[in-house]
């Protein structure tokens, strides 16, 4: 079957060790099932794994990708859940010392077909679109419960979304902003704070700038290039929400700071099966939709891959194998 998946890891090329090609059809071990991929979107994640960040040389060749939407093997259509727990753990998935994401340790989906345990299906809204749904398992998941398990935001609060354009940038404004809550963000280039704008944010700002105001929280996934502004932008008693460090993750701590505004600081990764189930719901209520920035056919997802190295990208990028 057709696959995007890493040959090889160069930190420094991560597109060097990209192959479109050839891979066998995946056999499903038992409790697992296989899907037909009908979607499957983009995430820096895959980037990183070219990098060798999450994807050891022992893994290769290892198709890339995170999410998928898709028909299981009853004719179904389904969402595809990317966490994939120790066999019996039965806590909070994303708590699961020994998780993985599907392209870790088991292929993932960018491809035709891809295999997964029966449990991590969940049914797809007939609303969405394979290429709308395919965006929910990573970017959109990670964004629903960075705001609302995580910061527990609630209407007529502000929140500072770091980054315009991103994938789990942009489900941050969509869906805060559907949920009442006033969205500020940055961004490096003006064009995409004017986008920023169209999606639901009430103001946006380069990065670094003064805010008219301190906010209630911050969404932060840049992390090195942006976490002294994140820490400056919050209230005292403020909640700092990070699930990124596309930037490098060792900026100044600002310890003083953060113990004297007694400001929260919480990690978040991903999200559990029933926040995605209620997130596809969030979405078909409210008539919100995942940002779709382009669909490529999965055979040039290279030019994919290209535009999210280059930063040229409003959304998500979704791969379609049937094209
Ligand atoms: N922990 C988890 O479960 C989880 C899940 C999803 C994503 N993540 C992480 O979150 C981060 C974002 O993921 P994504 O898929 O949304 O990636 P993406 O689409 O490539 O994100 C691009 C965003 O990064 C911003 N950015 C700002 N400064 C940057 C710089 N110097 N270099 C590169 N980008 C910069 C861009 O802002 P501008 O508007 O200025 O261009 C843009 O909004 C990644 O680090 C990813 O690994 C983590």
């Amino acid at each position: 079957m057709l696959a995007a998946y890493a040959n090889s890891i160069d930190p420094q090329d991560p597109l060097g060790g990209l192959v479109i090609g050839e891979r066998p059809d995946p056999v499903a071990p038992e409790g697992w099932t296989t899907v037909a991929v009908r979607a499957a979107s983009l995430n820096h994640h895959d980037v990183f794994s070219l990098r060798g960040i999450g994807l050891g040389e022992e893994h290769l060749p290892m198709i890339l990708g995170t999410d998928a939407a898709g028909v299981d093997e009853q004719g179904n259509e389904v969402i595809v859940y990317s966490v994939i727990t120790e066999p019996g753990w039965l806590a909070d998935p994303t708590h699961d010392p020994k998780r993985s994401l599907l392209s870790e340790r088991h292929q993932g989906t960018f491809a035709e077909r891809v295999t997964v345990p029966r449990p991590n299906l969940l049914p797809k809204p007939p609303e969405l679109s394979f290429e709308e749904a395919a965006c929910l398992p990573t970017a959109w998941l990670t964004a629903y419960r960075m705001l609302f398990t995580r910061a527990r935001v609630t209407p007529g609060m502000t929140v500072l979304v770091q980054g315009a354009t991103g994938g789990v940038a942009t489900a941050l404004t969509v869906l805060a902003s559907a949920a009442g809550i006033r969205v500020w963000v940055t961004s490096r280039s003006e064009s995409k704070r004017a986008r920023a704008l169209e999606l639901g944010a009430s103001a946006s700002f380069e990065p670094g700038a003064r805010l008219p105001e301190r906010v209630d929280a911050v969404m932060e996934t840049i992390g090195e290039a942006t976490w002294g502004h994140s820490l400056r932008a919050l209230k005292p008693g403020g909640t700092l929400v990070v699930s990124g460090a596309t930037t490098g993750d060792a900026p100044p701590a600002e310890l003083r700071r953060v113990f004297f505004l007694a400001l929260s600081i919480l990690g978040s990764s991903m999200g559990t099966r029933d926040e995605l189930q209620r997130l596809a719901r969030f979405c078909v209520d409210k008539g919100v939709r995942p940002v779709i920035d382009r669909t490529l056919p999965l055979a040039g997802a290279r030019d994919g891959f290209q535009a999210m190295l280059d930063g040229d990208v409003c959304g998500k990028i979704v791969f379609t194998p049937d094209i």
